[in-house]
């Protein structure tokens, strides 16, 4: 029912469109986008989902960060359109990109996000990482793509390289 394909330049302004429409106003004040602020997302990791019409129906964008100088992926936004939710689809995105992640050998992702939403995909709250404030700390979510790559893995998060 919907195909996923990575997103291209020419894409762009329509995957900020639907995140415009799915959250709040003023989301690009959120700190977790001073972390992308003249960073590159990573290309291969961002994902649309198109309906057969090929309209947009999802999007998922991911961004290199820093954790305590360890490289680590921050997952989001991720958007379904409203006339989409509920169906998999934000699960299909989380899901297949989660997957690549792991393919092109990345070690661990984190987010700021809803606890439970975020488990069933195997997050889970990150004690001891700081994400620039004001962040409430009971949303920032780490999962392990490789077995224990957040052990020992602490400190802010900052800006890659
Ligand atoms: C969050 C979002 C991406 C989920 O996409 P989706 O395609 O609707 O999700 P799925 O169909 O894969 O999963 C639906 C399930 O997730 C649950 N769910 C959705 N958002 C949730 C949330 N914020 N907290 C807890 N559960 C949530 C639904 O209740 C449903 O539960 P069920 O399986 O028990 O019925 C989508 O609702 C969306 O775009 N929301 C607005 C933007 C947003 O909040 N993005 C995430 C930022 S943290």
């Amino acid at each position: 029912m919907f195909t996923l394909t990575p997103e291209t330049p020419d894409d762009w302004w329509e995957v900020e469109a639907l995140y415009d429409l799915c959250f709040a106003p003023g989301r690009t004040a959120l700190s977790s986008y001073r972390l992308r602020d003249d960073v590159a997302p990573v290309a291969e990791l961002c994902l649309n989902a198109r309906d057969r019409e090929g309209y947009l129906a999802g999007a998922i964008r991911y961004w290199p960060v820093q954790v305590g100088g360890a490289a680590a992926l921050l997952l989001g936004p991720v958007a379904v359109h409203p006339t989409h939710q509920g169906e998999g689809l934000g699960g299909l995105l989380i899901n297949a990109s989660l997957h690549r992640a792991r393919d092109e050998g990345w070690s661990r992702v984190m987010l700021v996000g809803d606890a439970p939403y975020y488990a069933r995909f195997g997050f889970e709250k990150l004690d001891g990482v700081n994400m620039p404030p004001p962040t409430n700390p009971d949303r920032v979510l780490g999962y392990a793509l490789r077995p224990g790559a957040w052990d020992g893995i602490t400190g802010d998060v900052t800006r890659a390289g």
